[in-house]
């Protein structure tokens, strides 16, 4: 049976991304052995947008999926697939991010990323790379200017077919565009029925830079998540009034919303769950009931926040947006 295809948007780069991305980052991350089955079995279920970063250590068994998934002819070409990844924070300053991209597109296997983003406006000192423990004195001030600019390098060179930025807030965009050539196309920030950011996505629309959404099930069961989602008993009221599973529906609002949802599963059959939802619609009532559910983000980011850093609060990350 031949998956159904997702539907897509284009992104102001004049790029099409599917909109439902497969998340790669776990905590423990699984070893490369089992996640290469792993990314072939979603590419079979009919993903075609991964996600992965520097951080996560995901990038090299992705790439080997890929390159298996082709030998096996379950995509034709690369061209099938939408690939992000993200600048880690100790890369983040002019001179590093297109050597960071190139380690990245060699552990990828890839000529190109789809969409290359900054992971977080934070810089880190290098010590952060391999330290056993985060410290908050790793934080040095961002160069919004100097790492835009080479992202945008990166872009021209054909390194990276879209750029954007990730957990940025409304003051960050606006400074960024100050002096860029290029906006971005995307940013990628916490949104979730628990988290709704309605103010955040309104001002991107404004912009024409596209959301996406990760923790769109706000990261169940995993180390840095909560349950504010999944255990929500307006989504699960919802849900099974509609004989649908709480996922669909959490990931059914963010696609009705506009923006993709990057969604992490490693089982097989919830992958397939959650790419079942573009065949029906929430009533106007039921997305009303929505906005009852109280908002809290699940990741505040308190590490990158000190009174000697750069951020001296949490208002400061979040642009006021905490
Ligand atoms: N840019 C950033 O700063 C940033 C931050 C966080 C995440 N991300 C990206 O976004 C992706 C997704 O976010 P996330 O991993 O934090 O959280 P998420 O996608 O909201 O939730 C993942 C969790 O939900 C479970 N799950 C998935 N489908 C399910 C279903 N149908 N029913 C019940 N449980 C289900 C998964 O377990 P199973 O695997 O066992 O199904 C996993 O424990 C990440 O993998 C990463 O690529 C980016
Ligand atoms: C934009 O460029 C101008 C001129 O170099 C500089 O004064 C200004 O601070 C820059 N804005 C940002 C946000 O970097």
């Amino acid at each position: 049976m031949e998956a159904k295809k997702i539907p897509e948007t284009i992104l102001n780069s004049g790029q099409k991304m599917p909109l439902i991305g497969m998340g790669t980052a776990a905590v423990p991350l699984p070893p490369f052995e089992t996640l290469i089955p792993i990314f072939i079995d979603a590419i079979e279920a009919g993903y075609r947008h991964f996600d992965t970063a520097t951080l996560y250590g995901s990038e090299e068994p992705l790439g080997q999926g890929v390159a298996r998934a082709l030998q096996l002819g379950l995509i034709k070409s690369r061209k099938e697939l939408f690939i992000t990844s993200k600048l880690w924070c100790t890369k983040a300053h002019h001179d590093l991010v297109l050597p960071a991209l190139k380690t990245t597109l060699q552990k990828l296997g890839l000529e190109y990323v789809d969409l290359y983003l900054i992971h977080w406006p934070v810089r880190l000192k290098p010590e952060a790379e391999d330290a056993a423990e985060f410290r908050k004195d790793y934080v040095i001030p961002f160069d919004i200017k100097g790492t835009w600019e080479a992202m945008e390098e990166c872009q021209r060179m054909g390194l990276a077919k879209s750029i954007g930025v990730s957990n940025f807030g409304i003051k960050k965009i606006t400074s960024l565009l100050e002096n860029a050539t290029i906006p971005p196309a995307v940013n990628q920030v916490e949104m979730n029925l628990a988290w709704q950011q309605a103010k955040l996505r309104e001002f991107c629309k404004q912009k024409r830079i596209h959301v996406s959404a990760w923790s769109p099930l706000g990261a169940y069961k995993t180390t840095w998540g909560s349950n504010a989602v999944m255990e929500s008993p307006i989504l699960k009221e919802i849900a099974s009034a509609r004989h649908k599973t709480m996922s669909q529906v959490a990931l059914r609002w963010i696609y009705e919303k506009g923006a993709s949802a990057i969604v992490k599963s490693f089982n097989k059959e919830r992958m397939k769950q959650n790419l079942d939802m573009f065949d029906w619609e929430l009533s106007q009532e039921e997305t009303m009931k929505f906005t009852q559910i109280p908002q809290r983000r699940v990741c505040t980011a308190e590490d990158y926040v000190s009174e000697d850093g750069p951020y001296k609060s949490l208002e400061e990350l979040w642009d006021g947006d905490p």
